[in-house]
């Protein structure tokens, strides 16, 4: 065992998918001795696991490298060695040019090759160089990876789909990730199966385009979403089951069908609209129109009338005008998200955006911004405000800040606080809600 008496610190930045990511790895290295820490001082072995989404996610890796290589040399004076590997998306993208940026650097290593990283940190610090790693080998890492170690937790995560062939013209997870692959229907039965029996009670699909799910099931037969969501419902002692994200295209009607026909499944979708003007959504390749995401909305809320709406959007894509920020504001004025991520546009080296002329101000950018959070920030609101007086199942996750509260989620993933016994975490409990702020609702508990 290579890692006996060493520690790892895994820290993670970006997506769910690397959270996930980040506990596969810290499961492989502690199937060779590693033993977890969350100080960074005490670890023999410091992980970033990295995003590359936008410019400020990927630099941030560096201001964090350059901490660590100042803890690396004053270990180093107490005789103590520390190795320092960057995963995820930027060690995808950049590869050897983050060794030229920070050669404190042992390890670069992309995420398709998570189940070789305990042979790959063991030999960087044999042979004493640095290693890159950045291929999409023909090997599945999931089959290689040891099996999915108990969470102890409430709510779990479970990539499903990686990769993505859609081709936004401003995002580079195509490059990063890879093209899209779905893990058989067998393998991930298996993994739920093993993440309930260790006491999970929610499991969240994870894919970059997890409704593009196709994997093979037992017959070699394709399974969409769907499919595979109703084959999870099955297990018995798993309790609720989300996923995410969503392509518009990809809503399937038997997706749809799975949110009014599948009672484990939660009344939230997560659906990147990214531009509400269909120029820019043109120019974003992304393959519908604000008319068609409309549509979908309304067939997905006649399926499931309360379903909450989430959704990402972009302002200031390269072309953007003051008409077609416009028809952002006038779409999401109209469809009403109860939650929703919002950016300025970031250009990505490789991407066909980045090369287009007319960038917009970053000023404009800012206003923009503003004004979009300001919109959807009341939204939110509302959709919280709406809540008060009504119970919720909560499943509790994890003990608050005060004395005796604890935190869950509603079946609208609103974090819920409430005062309770312990004994409740792991447990769906009814809370009458009583209180709203713009991030939480609070409540009392009703019923064990
Ligand atoms: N600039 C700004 N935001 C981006 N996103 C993806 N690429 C970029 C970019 N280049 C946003 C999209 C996506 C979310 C994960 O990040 O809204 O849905
Ligand atoms: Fe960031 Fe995308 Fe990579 Fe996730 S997949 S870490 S969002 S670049």
């Amino acid at each position: 065992m290579s890692g006996a008496g060493k520690k790892v610190l895994v820290k993670t930045f970006g997506c769910q998918m690397n959270v996930y990511d980040s506990e596969r790895m810290a499961e492989a290295l502690s199937a060779e001795g590693y033993a977890e820490t969350e100080v960074v001082e005490d670890a023999d072995l410091v992980i970033l696991n990295t995003c590359h989404i936008r410019e400020k996610a990927a630099e941030k890796v560096y201001s964090e490298l350059g901490r660590l290589r100042q803890l690396k040399s004053e270990r180093l004076k107490q005789g103590r060695e520390t190795m320092i590997a960057v995963a995820g998306c930027v060690a995808q993208a950049e590869g050897a040019e983050i060794i030229a940026r920070a050669p404190a650097v042992d390890l670069v290593v992309g995420p398709q090759s998570y189940h070789r990283l305990p042979e790959l940190v063991s030999r960087a610090s044999r042979e004493r160089t640095s290693l890159i790693e950045t291929n999409f080998p023909e090997e599945d890492k999931f089959s290689h990876l040891p099996r999915r170690a108990p969470r102890h937790a409430a709510s779990a995560f479970l990539t499903v789909q990686e990769g993505c062939d859609k081709f936004c013209t401003f995002c580079v997870v195509p490059y990063t990730r890879g093209m899209e692959y779905s893990r058989p229907v067998s393998a991930i039965l298996a993994e739920a199966e093993a993440l309930v029996a260790g006491g999970v009670a929610e499991i969240t699909l994870l894919g970059q385009n997890v409704n593009g799910y196709h994997g093979e099931d037992e017959t070699g037969a394709a399974t969409s979403l769907a499919g595979l969501l109703t084959r999870l419902a099955s297990i018995e002692g798993l309790q609720r089951l989300r996923y995410t994200t969503s392509h518009p295209r990809d809503m399937s009607d038997d997706l749809i069908d799975a949110h009014a026909r599948l009672q484990k499944l939660m009344p939230y979708l997560h659906l990147p609209i990214q531009s509400g003007s269909d120029r820019i959504l043109a120019a974003m390749n992304r393959k519908h129109t604000a008319a068609e995401y409309r549509a979908l909305v309304a067939r997905i809320r006649k399926a499931r009338p309360d379903i909450a709406l989430s959704t990402d959007i972009i302002v200031g894509f390269p072309g953007e005008t003051d008409a077609d920020f416009a028809a952002t504001l006038a779409l999401v004025e109209e469809v009403g998200f109860a939650q929703a991520y919002s950016f300025k546009y970031s250009p990505r080296p490789g991407t066909p955006a980045a090369k287009i002329d007319a960038q917009v101000p970053e000023a404009v950018k800012i206003d923009r911004l503003h004004r979009l959070q300001h919109m959807l920030d009341g939204q939110q609101i509302l959709f919280n405000t709406a809540c008060v007086g009504r119970t919720f199942p909560v499943l509790f996750e994890r003990s608050g800040r005060r004395q005796g509260q604890l935190i869950g989620r509603s079946p609208y993933l609103q974090p819920v606080h409430a005062f309770a016994e312990p004994d409740l975490l792991g447990r769906i409990v009814t809370v009458e809600i009583l209180g709203a702020g713009p991030n939480s609702l609070s409540g009392v508990i009703q019923a064990a």
